[in-house]
């Protein structure tokens, strides 16, 4: 049994990380250490959490002690690192909180595998899970990012995690810790908090409130399915080349505007309204702080060397978000009331021993 530690599991694409590895490989014995903040949902877990190879750590990435216990006792082998603020509305209102989570946060994890494992580093793997937001924003139409383009983040969010991928890269080159990167594009599907633009605008249409749209809507945005991202987190953490780096993503670059037409009209017809009612909801509000206009991703490595390939097209992928919010009602009534946040005190009590 090889014991692995997903961080950030109880969030979105943590949670669809730790079902794929808990339901696909019963050889290896999944730790999900979150530290449930406003982002972390353990009901996001349900079907897997009484799994004979699965455990919760209620942890903090950012506390040196309380994982320094944690590797001690469990002796993880390799670590899949997703634990993060994430939402880049927030990193502008409060960058410190990023610069604490995803920076120092990060570092104090490097060091603690590092110290953990530097009597033997064969075997060993930290995976660090990143966004194409570190690239910065695409203004020519032809220009993809490569996993060789400069850095160049522009909000607090990207900048953060730029920060700790240079972090990362720092302890392969200083003290030969086995790192592998991996750096995403925009994710969708079931589970994403509901301020993230298509979990929010399909809340806000079902309940008949405005879609604020940021500026003209005419940002670009390339879009994967979450499930698609846990499947190359999967291919690059067993086939990945130690020290490499691989750009996810499926070749799918949406206009805001254009998207949120397809939800719209999804919608409308799902909750059987007049054709054109969902689009009057669309709102034109002030655009985001230095917003990036286009992101768009070159996946020839992975497609190439890892052999992935999305397994649906948008249209599909929509489809299926689309009535998995529709037909679980009750998680986004609990995340937009606040109540999920008692879940793990429900369901866990005083039996959670670190
Ligand atoms: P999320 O915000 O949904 O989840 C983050 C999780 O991390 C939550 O469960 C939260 O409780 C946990 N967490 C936060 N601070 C913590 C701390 N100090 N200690 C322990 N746990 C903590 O994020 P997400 O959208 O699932 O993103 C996961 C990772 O993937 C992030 O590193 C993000 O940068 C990266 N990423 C996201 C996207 C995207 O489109 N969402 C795209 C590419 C890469
Ligand atoms: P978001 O889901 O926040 O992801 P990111 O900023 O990491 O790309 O936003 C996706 C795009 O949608 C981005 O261009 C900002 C825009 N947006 C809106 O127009 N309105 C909104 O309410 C939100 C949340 C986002």
């Amino acid at each position: 049994m090889k014991n692995i530690l997903i961080t950030g599991g109880a969030g979105f694409i943590g949670s669809h990380v730790v079902r794929l590895f808990v339901n696909n490989y019963p050889d290896y014995h999944i730790f999900n250490l979150d530290k449930l903040t406003y982002a972390g949902n353990l009901a996001n877990l349900v079907d897997v959490e009484s799994k004979p190879n699965y455990t919760f750590l209620k942890a903090d990435i950012t506390n040196a002690e309380e994982l320094a216990v944690l590797f001690e006792k469990h002796k993880f082998e390799a670590v899949i690192h997703l634990a993060a603020e994430s939402h880049v509305d927030r990193s502008i209102t409060n960058p410190l909180e990023f610069v604490i989570t995803n920076v120092v946060g990060t570092v104090n994890l490097l060091n603690t595998a590092k110290n953990a494992w530097k009597n033997n580093m064969e075997g060993k793997l930290f995976y660090h899970v990143s966004t194409d937001e570190v690239y910065g924003s695409l203004h020519d139409e032809n220009e993809f990012f490569l996993e060789t383009t400069s850095y160049d983040p522009q909000s607090p969010y990207s900048a953060s995690k730029a920060s700790s991928d240079h972090f990362v890269r720092a302890y392969h080159n200083t003290y030969k810790l086995p790192v592998v990167l991996s750096n995403c594009s925009n994710n969708y599907g079931q589970n994403q908090f509901p301020e993230k633009l298509i979990p929010l605008f399909i809340h806000n249409i079902q309940n008949q409130k405005a879609l604020p749209v940021y500026g003209k809507g005419e940002n670009v945005r390339d879009w994967l399915y979450v499930v698609d991202h846990a499947r190359a987190i999967d291919l690059v953490f067993h086939k990945g080349k130690i020290g490499d780096t691989y750009n996810i993503g499926g070749f799918n670059e949406w206009k805001n505007i254009d998207l949120i037409k397809v939800v719209c009209k999804a919608m409308d017809k799902k909750l059987g309204r007049t054709a054109g009612e969902s689009e009057k909801l669309i709102t034109y509000v002030t655009d985001r702080a230095g917003h990036d206009l286009r992101y768009a991703i070159d996946a020839t490595k992975i497609m190439n060397e890892l052999g992935f390939k999305p397994s649906l097209q948008f249209e599909e992928g929509i489809e299926i978000t689309i009535d998995w919010y529709l037909n679980n009602k009750k998680w986004l009534e609990d995340v937009t009331s606040g109540n999920y946040q008692n879940y793990y005190n429900q369901q866990y009590g005083e039996k959670f021993i670190a």
